[in-house]
């Protein structure tokens, strides 16, 4: 081969690739306007979700896969002893959060847990590591008898441990109560009107409190409420409560224990609730002031009209108690306050 023609095949290879690099590089450049950068993250996010999620085991094929054995280190077993207990209210605290338990023990709670009360509260709290604050809380325990305490480390990822610890604590310590309601210690729970509220609701087969349809889950990283496919996969949740308060009959609440065993964890607990409901086949109902925000305040509608309410600060939820007292209480009928909308 002579060099000449060395040369010109060296040529035509060098113009190959130049053309190929000008029709990678536009290409490129055709990608970028129709896809952003972040798209093209996402779009490897949620691919490699998915094959992360098809080497696991199925969101579905799931047998005996959250257990609750979890060892008890504080139980209030006499709680539901004596007197006719209609309702009992499980209000998830952490060990830190003593000022916001003693805000609902001198406000709403105050209605609870006396002889001549129908309703029963306990809070549901999980392990601190700093030992110190464990003793604390057995101490606060020994003076209230309201604590429920199970080791299981208290962060928020681990909160449907929190609400499956304390339902399943109802099914064996207070099983004769009608419901089981679940709340959070920066909420109002109207106490006095609860009680009138129930006499009008059905007793088996019944869930409510702020409710909605199938929704989506949170995608974005940054949401509070984040799901990753591989937590999630379906488009879809299933028909939901809001965790900051919902009301569940005795049966759905036994139910629900029973279930969760096949049903895996999943770190959302008003979510992880709602798949355990929908297994069989309980639809849940928007009850009329369930809120999930704090709201414009009135002491007449936190008297008369508002159930619950969210996100006080324990002096805000004294001041809002201490002022509502001041509006006398309506003689409201049990239809009149169990107002109920459907959601699917
Ligand atoms: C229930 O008993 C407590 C004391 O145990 C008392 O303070 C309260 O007024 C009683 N409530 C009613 C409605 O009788
Ligand atoms: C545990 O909490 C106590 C009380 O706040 C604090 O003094 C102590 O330093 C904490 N211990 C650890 C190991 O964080
Ligand atoms: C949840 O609790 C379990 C049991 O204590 C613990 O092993 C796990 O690390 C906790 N998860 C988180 C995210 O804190
Ligand atoms: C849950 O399971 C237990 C034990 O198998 C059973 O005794 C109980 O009746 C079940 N509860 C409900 C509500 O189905």
């Amino acid at each position: 081969m002579s060099l000449e023609r060395a040369q010109n095949t060296c040529n035509l290879h060098g113009a190959k690739t130049v053309f190929a690099v000008i029709v990678i590089f536009m290409g490129l450049i055709v990608v970028s306007l129709t896809f952003s950068w972040l798209d093209i993250l996402r779009i490897n996010r949620f691919v490699t979700d998915l094959l992360k999620e098809s080497s696991d085991s199925s969101q579905d094929d799931c047998f005996n896969c959250f257990p609750m054995d979890l060892r008890s280190m504080i139980s209030p077993d006499r709680l539901c002893d004596g007197g006719k207990v209609d309702v009992l209210l499980l209000v998830l605290s952490s060990v830190t959060n003593r000022l916001a338990r003693d805000a609902i023990r001198s406000t709403w709670g105050s209605l609870c847990n006396s002889l001549n009360s129908s309703i029963r509260l306990a809070f549901v709290i999980g392990n601190n590591l700093n030992k110190t604050y464990n003793s604390f809380l057995l101490e606060e325990s020994n003076e209230f008898h309201d604590i429920i305490q199970a080791d299981f480390r208290d962060t928020y990822a681990n909160l449907t441990y929190k609400t499956m610890i304390g339902l399943k604590w109802s099914v064996t310590h207070c099983s004769s109560v009608k419901y089981v309601m679940k709340t959070d210690d920066d909420m109002f729970v109207n106490t006095e009107l609860l009680p009138i509220l129930l006499q009008a609701a059905p007793n088996r087969n019944f869930m409510g409190g702020s409710c909605w349809g199938p929704s989506s889950p949170h995608r974005q990283t940054s949401s509070k409420w984040h799901a990753s496919l591989r937590q999630y996969r379906k488009p879809l949740y299933p028909p939901m409560c809001s965790g900051t308060g919902y009301l569940l009959s005795r049966d759905v609440v036994g139910n629900i224990v029973n279930v969760s065993r096949d049903v895996p964890f999943f770190h959302l607990e008003d979510v992880y609730v709602a798949m355990c409901v929908n297994k069989f086949a309980v639809s849940p109902v928007s009850l009329n002031g369930f809120s999930i925000m704090i709201g414009s305040f009135t002491p007449c509608a936190y008297r008369n009209s508002v159930i619950t309410s969210h996100q006080l600060s324990p002096e805000t939820l004294k001041k809002y108690w201490a002022d509502s007292r001041t509006c006398p209480l309506s003689l409201l009928r049990p239809e009149q306050l169990f107002k109920t909308s459907r959601v699917v």
